[in-house]
């Protein structure tokens, strides 16, 4: 029953920490985007209970070949943004406006890197998000 408990615990830990790390919130994965069009990127970034130092930011759109995408963690693709996630005041979010690519087309990856350090001794981060999208 304690073990129980124990496991428990740690896996509500888990999930809080997971619900703290960056989230891609907008476009919905499988949207499709207009190329040359702009669209409202949402990344969205929990409280963290430590000091968060934001350092970079990186948005990318990568096409994908014969339905193979690649992880962020690997190719992030076409830079559409890059600079430090600033949320909106009073916010756990912010709305990135970036403009699709006119030559991609069918399948793309949106992918998302997110540099941050945590607490007094400024533990990095890296979160890698990735989502298909489709371009019309
Ligand atoms: C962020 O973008 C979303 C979607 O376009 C919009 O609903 C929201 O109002 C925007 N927030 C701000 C503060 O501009
Ligand atoms: C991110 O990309 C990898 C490799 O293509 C894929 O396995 C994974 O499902 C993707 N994640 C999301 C949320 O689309």
């Amino acid at each position: 029953m304690q073990l129980f408990n124990v496991v428990l615990s740690l896996a509500l830990l888990a999930s809080s920490v997971l619900a703290q790390s960056t989230q891609l919130l907008l476009p919905r994965p499988g949207s499709k985007l207009t190329g040359g069009s702009s669209i409202t990127v949402q990344i969205g970034m929990g409280g963290y209970p430590e000091n968060i130092d934001n350092v970079a930011l990186v948005i990318g759109l990568s096409q994908c070949h014969g339905g193979q995408c690649d992880p962020a963690s690997s190719f992030l693709g076409n830079v559409l943004y890059q600079g430090v996630y600033t949320p909106i005041r009073g916010q756990y979010y912010a709305n990135y406006t970036v403009k699709v690519p006119q030559y991609f087309t069918g399948k793309a990856s949106l992918n998302v890197l997110n540099l941050f350090l945590v607490g007094a001794e400024y533990e990095p981060i890296v979160d890698y998000l990735n989502e298909t999208v489709t371009v019309v």
